[in-house]
């Protein structure tokens, strides 16, 4: 099988009928800080558990089509001493892997960041193919506020995906390119379809410069929201109707799939805004419409285990049918 014949595959089997992407990677700052709230421990091995937790729900496979890892749960095992990537790959379920090194301030631009990364990329996507990975993920942000996003911030996260996409392409991995427009602040729902359009008008024209072949790349995208602060919040359709609009205009037909990022929606909400877009337009759209949550399918999950041996078999309910409620959604069936 050629390269992008094998990319398109994974692609394919990423963004299945009715499946989408579970994000479990987590930095490990970002963990601690969901685990302080609710008194867990900030501990590796209480990262490992929560990761356990996950990967041993049963039936996640009929929802997920793939999982996102870290560097760090990619080489943990469950507490028998099964490694996570065999618990993976007897379900059936794709392994992928964050590869971004985070989002640091960019210099000259008060408030905004770039994401950084790309040193010694190429070996370690060497490295994590080996061990069976097969798609990758990078996630820029962008900022809305009082003069921002500027040209220099969108222009060099773009950039970068770009070359982060070639490089997985290079190696034989789907890559997830992320290009995350915040929900902080109190803009509206246009600004954010304004900002949204033209990130990814500007990303999609870097990938074409980088030579990215848009049939082996998943998008994963926000959602078409007013900011978290705004006053006019939005009704379901109006979120599902801007989406769609901003992304016909942007997406190249070629891409196979679009999986969505929750952003900080409740897990009600983000479910709901998938399924109206798939009940409303998904005959008519090119790519799939699918998922790549992480607090919509987690958190309720999270905040039922509590670090609590007890709570383990709620959690795994829990996660279970944040899960399905989003397979649901994939298919514009949710009940
Ligand atoms: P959320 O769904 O919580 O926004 O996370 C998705 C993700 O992978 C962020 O990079």
């Amino acid at each position: 099988m050629s390269t992008i014949q094998k990319l398109m595959s994974t692609a394919k089997a990423m963004i299945a009928e009715s499946k989408g992407l579970l994000a479990m990677d987590e930095s490990t700052p970002t963990c601690n800080k969901r685990f302080e709230k609710l008194g867990i421990p900030q501990t590796e091995e209480a990262r490992r558990s929560y990761r356990e937790i996950i990967l041993t729900t049963h039936g996640l496979n009929e929802s997920i089509s793939g999982v996102i890892l870290t560097d760090e749960t990619i080489r943990q095992s469950k507490r028998d001493g099964t490694s996570f990537l065999k618990i993976i790959a007897d379900a059936g379920i794709i392994p992928g892997i964050k590869v971004d090194a985070g989002a640091k301030e960019l210099a000259a631009h008060p408030g905004e960041k770039l994401t950084e990364g790309l040193d010694g990329l190429r070996e370690r996507l060497q490295e994590y193919s080996q061990m069976g990975a097969r798609f990758a993920k990078w996630r820029a942000v962008i900022a809305i506020g009082k003069g921002i996003p500027s040209r220099g911030c969108i222009d060099a996260n773009a950039c970068l995906l770009a070359l982060y996409s070639s490089l997985c392409q290079e190696a034989g991995l789907v890559p997830i390119v992320e290009p995350e427009v915040l929900m902080d602040g109190d803009h509206s729902m246009d600004k954010c379809l304004e900002v949204t359009e033209e990130v990814l008008q500007t990303v999609f024209n870097q990938l074409y410069v980088q030579k990215v072949k848009l049939e082996g790349i998943i998008l994963k995208p926000n959602m078409i929201l007013p900011g978290l602060a705004c006053t006019k919040q939005a009704a379901i359709n109006e979120v599902a109707d801007a989406t769609v609009e901003c992304l016909l205009r942007v997406v190249p037909a070629a891409v196979p799939g679009i999986a969505f990022l929750s952003g900080g929606q409740s897990s009600e909400l983000a479910s709901a805004h998938l399924n109206a877009m798939n009940t409303r337009f998904k005959s008519r759209l090119p790519w799939g419409l699918a998922f790549s949550f992480a607090r919509a399918i987690q958190q309720p999950a999270l905040e039922i285990w509590k670090g609590k041996e007890v709570n383990l078999l709620s959690a795994q309910r829990a996660l279970y049918h944040w899960a399905k409620c989003n397979r649901n959604a994939r298919l514009g069936d949710l009940a």
